[in-house]
């Protein structure tokens, strides 16, 4: 099986990196290029329908290949403890940033039962307000694993900002794996959450940041993405 050439990526290495995170990267470039793998093949529905990792098509010639990046996939969540507690995927718009988290939650999932959450920004402060109710809260503060996508700087209004410091910082003291998705560079993402010397910002960096490069996949076709490579 011949996996298409990578879209480049680079990493915020603000922090010396040690073996789990040299791990949780090499895990996430391999679901990134499965996730093209998949779409060039023309696998995406049977891989869609497989989103709880149970049922993929014996008779399928790439089965072994599937088996072997499932049993990767889940690795990054089987010890628990290790990895860092935080992801903050970053970039421009389509690059496959909601794909990679929801590929990681299905994981999640899929291994320790339901539990891990997902609500984009707008939607957790909408909760919030219409409920007023520290319930709501804490549900986001506790859940093992949580996906906070489109945080966005119109949406990170100083009270959105408020709220997202309470979760950043009751997850940060528990270890409670986070991803955090914005539409912004790893320098935008920091001034928008406080800047450097900040406590939320000090804590991400205890995570690992990814800028993602890869173009707006949206809409594309396969025989783009073949020509459209950068390595
Ligand atoms: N690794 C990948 N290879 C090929 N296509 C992908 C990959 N990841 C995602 N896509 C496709 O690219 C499109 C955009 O993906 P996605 O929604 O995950 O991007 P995003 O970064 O979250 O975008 P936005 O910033 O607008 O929220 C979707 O059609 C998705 O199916
Ligand atoms: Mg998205």
């Amino acid at each position: 099986m011949k996996i298409p050439r990578r879209y480049g990526w680079t990493m915020d290495t603000l922090r010396p990196r040690n073996g789990e995170q040299e791990r949780c990267v090499s895990l996430l470039r391999k679901i990134y290029d499965w996730e093209r793998w998949a779409r060039f093949e023309r696998l995406k529905r049977l891989y869609d329908t497989d989103l709880s990792l149970g049922s993929f098509p014996a008779d399928l010639g790439e089965r072994d290949e599937f088996e072997l990046y499932k049993a990767e996939r889940e690795r990054i969540f089987a010890d628990h403890e290790a990895g860092p507690w935080s992801l903050s995927l970053l970039g421009s718009v389509g690059n496959g940033k909601t794909t990679m988290a929801c590929a990681l939650l299905n994981t999640y999932n899929s291994i320790h039962g339901k539990g891990a959450r997902y609500a984009p920004l707008g939607e957790l402060m909408d909760e919030y307000k219409a409920r007023f109710d520290g319930e709501v809260l804490r549900g986001y503060m506790s859940c093992p694993l949580l996906v906070v996508d489109e945080i966005s700087e119109a949406d990170l209004t100083s009270y959105a900002l408020s709220i997202l410091r309470r979760i950043i910082d009751a997850r940060y003291g528990e270890y409670r794996r986070t991803v955090f998705i914005a539409n912004m560079t790893p320098a935008e993402f920091s001034a928008a959450l406080g800047g450097d010397g900040g406590s939320a910002v000090s804590r991400l960096r205890e995570g690992l940041t990814f800028a993602m490069t890869a173009p707006d996949m949206r809409g594309r076709l396969a025989s783009e993405f073949s020509a459209g490579g950068s390595g």
